[in-house]
């Protein structure tokens, strides 16, 4: 059978309405971990200050030789098993990152002949920890519009090569890891139904790397001064991420004709504990319906969300049916809720 492609595909369908769904889902976390006692022999920092400001236990850090397409890579061929589909069958790969290989190529290109995808489209997308929800959402967009019938959606984030090992503020919050989706048509589970995207670069500073583009090309002075790696204002991101995610979950609510009530599961980015049970108690969700996993795997910023979505499908929590909040907020400032039937 001819398998038709992008235009041809958009041609063909006619006007037929097509819904986008999660078809596959798959993770992949580095083997070694690193705990709070490992962070306490490194920096002037504590186990009880870490759990208490953040609820972190440990993080999984990658190999030396690893890099960040290696975790995608483990990621999507899972997620492509789960969806039963071979690369043959892979229309578009979207790599979600903001702790990318290179600069130049994007670190889906670096992916691609790994997934043995030669040929197929392939780009990154920068949305940091809203990355995911960012990249499922254009993604369903192709599978709506016919264009695309097996789109690849991965967040990949190898965070511990882009901090500083020595900035007790941020190294000691996250992890390395990656999650990937198969979003097509096919199949009766996973359907995405609506998704509200929301970005505010004034905010930009809050959270960034200073040097290494073109704002501040590379020198031995940006070197020594280590602006090579993510400086964030934590407390001031802190107070606007609860606003940003109840807002975009109360406009997705709206649009989908939705309440409150409805919710079976939040699946926020996993940030820090606190943020969260002020989500859950912003949302009028009990804390039980709340899909939690930052104690081991720290933030991992675009990976986040499908660690936590496969953990909860995993325990067999996630009933079919069940309606599912994803929803994020990253450097950017980013931010996004995202509603899946399961
Ligand atoms: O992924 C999405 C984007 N990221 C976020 O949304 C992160 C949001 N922010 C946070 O999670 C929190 O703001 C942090 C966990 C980063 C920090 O917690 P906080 O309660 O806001 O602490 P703080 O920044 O106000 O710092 C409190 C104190 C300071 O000491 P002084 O000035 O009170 O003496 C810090 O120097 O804690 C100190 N501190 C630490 N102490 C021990 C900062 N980091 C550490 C550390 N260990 N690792």
């Amino acid at each position: 059978m001819v398998r038709l492609e992008g235009w041809e595909r958009l041609r063909a369908k006619g006007g037929k309405v097509i819904e986008p769904r999660i078809s596959g889902l798959g993770v992949y976390v580095p083997e070694k971990v690193m705990t709070n006692a490992d962070w306490e022999r490194l920096v002037d920092t504590s186990d009880e200050w870490i759990i208490q400001r953040t609820g972190i236990r440990e993080r999984h850090v990658a190999a030396p030789e690893e890099v960040t397409s290696d975790l995608g890579v483990h990621a999507a061929k899972k997620a492509m098993d789960d969806a039963r589909i071979t690369a043959e069958e892979v229309d578009l790969l979207i790599c979600a990152t903001a702790s990318p290989d290179t600069l130049l190529p994007s670190t889906a290109c670096w992916m691609q002949p790994k997934l043995g995808l030669e040929g197929k489209p392939a780009f990154d997308l920068s949305a940091a920890c809203s990355g995911f929800i960012y990249g499922l959402t254009v993604a369903g967009q192709f599978v709506r519009s016919g264009m695309y019938e097996n789109v690849l959606v991965v967040g990949a984030e190898l965070l511990t090569r882009v901090m500083d090992w020595q900035d007790r503020s941020i190294c000691v919050l996250l992890g390395d890891g990656a999650g990937a989706a198969v979003v097509s048509p096919q199949g009766d589970r996973g359907r995405i139904l609506g998704s509200k995207l929301h970005a505010d670069g004034t905010y930009g500073e809050l959270l960034w790397m200073p040097a290494g583009g073109t704002r501040m090309p590379a020198t031995i002075e940006t070197v020594e001064k280590r602006l090579h790696y993510y400086l964030m204002r934590g407390n001031e991101l802190f107070k606007i991420a609860v606003k940003c995610m109840a807002e975009a979950t109360g406009e997705l609510l709206q649009e989908l004709g939705m309440a409150n009530e409805d919710i079976d599961w939040v699946i926020p980015h996993q940030a820090n504990m606190r943020i969260l049970q002020a989500l859950a108690k912003r949302l009028r969700v009990s804390w039980e319906r709340v899909v939690v996993n930052i104690q081991r795997y720290g933030n991992t910023s675009a990976a986040s969300i499908p660690l936590a979505f496969r953990e909860a499908l995993d325990d067999g929590r996630i009933k079919k049916g069940d309606k599912i909040l994803l929803v994020s907020f990253g450097g950017g400032l980013t931010w996004g809720a995202l509603m899946i039937e399961w």
